[in-house]
């Protein structure tokens, strides 16, 4: 079984969404023998902007790579995604990802009846952290647009961890990582 560990948070260390995905990974790593887990930083490593000449297939290099990434984002069973808010959205460099994944007639198509995702089967959680209190509100535009993203691809598995109000006080960033940690999602199973 194969799990893609995503961070994007350019906090490093001091970074709640991956010290998140990490436990997630920790945990599942711990209760299923022979999970591969690849670990992808876009971050350190971004994946550059879609261009004119990303569509074009017009440079080999980038073809490939790109071709790499969603290779591997199709090969997962399961996605752990940290998805730090940056102004109200998710970072770009996690934008650039989506580009490269939600590809017509790869991970979805157009039919007569609409469109379909042909990317399901996968199990994604998402580490959801913001310096203020947006779950469930109309300034959050990180959560409900990766659910929407991550279902047009198909993918009806999808949970969310929320750590909310870090940047409000110590204190708050202390409750909201131990209310993450405390409600963790279930282990990952294999389905085989
Ligand atoms: C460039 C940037 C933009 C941010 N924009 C927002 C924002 O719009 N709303 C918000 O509540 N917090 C915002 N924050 C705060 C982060 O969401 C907060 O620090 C969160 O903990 C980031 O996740 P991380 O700890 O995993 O890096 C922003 C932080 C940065 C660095």
């Amino acid at each position: 079984m194969k799990l893609l560990h995503l961070d994007t948070s350019a906090l490093g260390d001091h970074s709640v969404s991956r010290q998140l995905t990490s436990a997630i990974v920790a945990r599942w790593q711990a209760g299923l023998d022979g999970l591969e887990v690849e670990y992808r930083d876009l971050d350190r490593d971004p994946i550059p902007h879609l261009s004119g000449r990303t569509l074009a297939g017009s440079d080999e290099l980038e073809r490939a790579r790109s071709e790499a990434t969603m290779q591997q984002f199709l090969d997962a069973d399961a996605i752990v995604l940290g998805a730090p808010m940056y102004n109200f959205g998710i970072p770009s460099t996690l934008k650039a990802w989506i580009d490269r994944v939600a590809v017509n007639g790869r991970t979805f198509r157009y039919t007569a009846n609409g469109p379909e995702g042909l990317a399901g089967g996968k199990r994604v959680v998402i580490v959801a952290s913001a310096g203020g209190q947006h779950g469930g509100q109309p300034t959050d535009f990180v959560e409900p647009y990766l659910r929407q993203v991550f279902g047009f691809l198909g993918i009806t598995d999808i949970e969310v961890v929320r750590a909310d109000g870090i940047g409000m006080s110590p204190e708050h960033r202390e409750a909201a990582i131990a209310q993450a940690l405390g409600s963790l999602p279930e282990p990952l199973r294999d389905a085989a």
